[in-house]
């Protein structure tokens, strides 16, 4: 276990910068979740902790100690992967023993440590197999238990997920989160779904493009996104945006020629920013559909149905405004529009973000 501090670390591959002046804490035990889209750091950063990678700046620091210089094995991390990388021509039993053995551990000790894993991982029966007579899911298991065999004081785990269906990895999600917790051991955990994220993190690190854009409690970044990009990133579909001017306490919609009246709450955010370029922010499961405008206190604007997508809990309505934008609502019970069918957007100041647009940061959030 430990606490693992990245201080300014930036990564070059010739001229492509990978990762930009990359810092983080974490606390010893703690489940970090790094997310973004493919490209933008995510593997550099993970491979840096383990020492497989050089950093072009900065320092990696292991419980107060600098390891930026150490080697991989010294560090004492285990990394999971997508691909799994298990030995294909040693059984489960060798692929576990593996990592202790080159270390010289007595084997009796070994033989308590395998019992002990796979037991935790539910894969006592698959001992004797090869890797090319397990599933994915089984595979993925005994490439986690490879990880936990040795204890190591930093687990690295690289999209592991990424390559089993949908109902396997939610079950492999549970179970690495029970798993960690019980464990207590340090964990970054890489990803490009924000829903995983979100569901995994104690706390979530965006990158975007080598560089770090929020880190924060899935509640803190779904409340109070840094920019609009975080903003987009967290939550699915995405947060429906729309360009306004803002002048006094009123907002002038871009795409509508509606004002908005603003609270109390949100003119003196805009005022002490002093910014005009705006973007509102209003989240899907935010907006509610109806026949009329809205009355005193509330938001309307008006809209076209264009499609509507049952998910099954809820239902996705794909909704137009006259500017061909389109607006996000997620609504719960069933709706009786169609597509083609008039309807009015309805959402309340208290549920609007307001971003800089130039300066592209958030000005007012959720209320807390
Ligand atoms: N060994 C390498 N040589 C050159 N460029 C690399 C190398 N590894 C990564 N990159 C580049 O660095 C950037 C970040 O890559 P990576 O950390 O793998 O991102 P992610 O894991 O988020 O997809 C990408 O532009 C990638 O092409
Ligand atoms: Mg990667």
């Amino acid at each position: 276990m430990a606490r693992v501090e990245v201080r300014h670390v930036s990564k070059s591959f010739g001229n492509i910068t990978a990762v930009e002046d990359f810092s983080l804490v974490t606390s010893d035990g703690e489940f970090i979740a790094l997310v973004g889209p493919s490209g933008c750091g995510k593997t550099s950063i993970m491979r840096m902790i383990a020492g497989l990678e050089t950093v072009s700046e900065g320092q990696v620091l292991f419980d107060d100690k600098d390891v930026t210089n150490e080697l991989p094995r010294d560090r004492d991390v285990a990394m999971v992967f997508q691909n799994y990388a298990l030995f294909p021509h040693l059984n489960v039993y060798s692929n576990l023993a593996f990592g202790l053995q080159l270390r010289k551990t007595p084997k009796a000790e070994i033989e308590a440590r395998v019992k002990n894993v796979v037991r935790m991982l539910d894969i006592e029966e698959l001992l004797s197999r090869r890797p090319r007579e397990l599933s994915g899911g089984q595979r993925q298991r005994v490439a986690l238990g490879r990880a936990i065999m040795r204890e190591p004081r930093v687990f690295l785990m690289d999209e592991p997920l990424s390559n089993l269906d949908a109902a396997l990895r939610m079950e492999m999600r549970a179970e690495i989160i029970k798993l960690q917790e019980r464990l207590g051991i340090t964990t970054f955990y890489v990803t490009h779904d924000q829903v995983e994220a979100l569901s995994m993190g104690d706390r979530v690190v965006v990158m975007r493009s080598g560089r770090l854009q929020q880190v924060g409690t899935p509640m803190e970044l779904y409340e109070r996104p840094t920019n609009s990009y975080v903003a987009g990133f967290i939550g699915s579909p995405p947060m429906n945006f729309l360009a306004a001017r803002a002048n006094g306490s009123t907002l002038t919609l871009e795409v509508q020629d509606v004002e908005l009246e603003l609270s109390g709450r949100l003119s003196a955010a805009l005022r002490e920013s002093g910014s005009a370029n705006i973007l509102l922010g209003v989240r899907p499961e935010h907006v509610a559909l109806s026949d009329h405008p809205a009355s005193d206190g509330l938001y309307s604007l008006e809209a076209t149905v264009d499609t509507v997508e049952p998910l099954g809990h809820t239902i996705l309505v794909r909704t137009k405004l006259s500017s061909q934008q389109h607006i996000n609502v997620l609504v719960s019970e069933k709706i009786p529009w169609r597509a083609g069918a008039g309807v009015h957007l309805i959402f309340r100041p208290e549920h609007i973000y307001l971003f800089d647009k130039e300066a592209d940061r958030l000005l007012c959030g959720l209320p807390a």
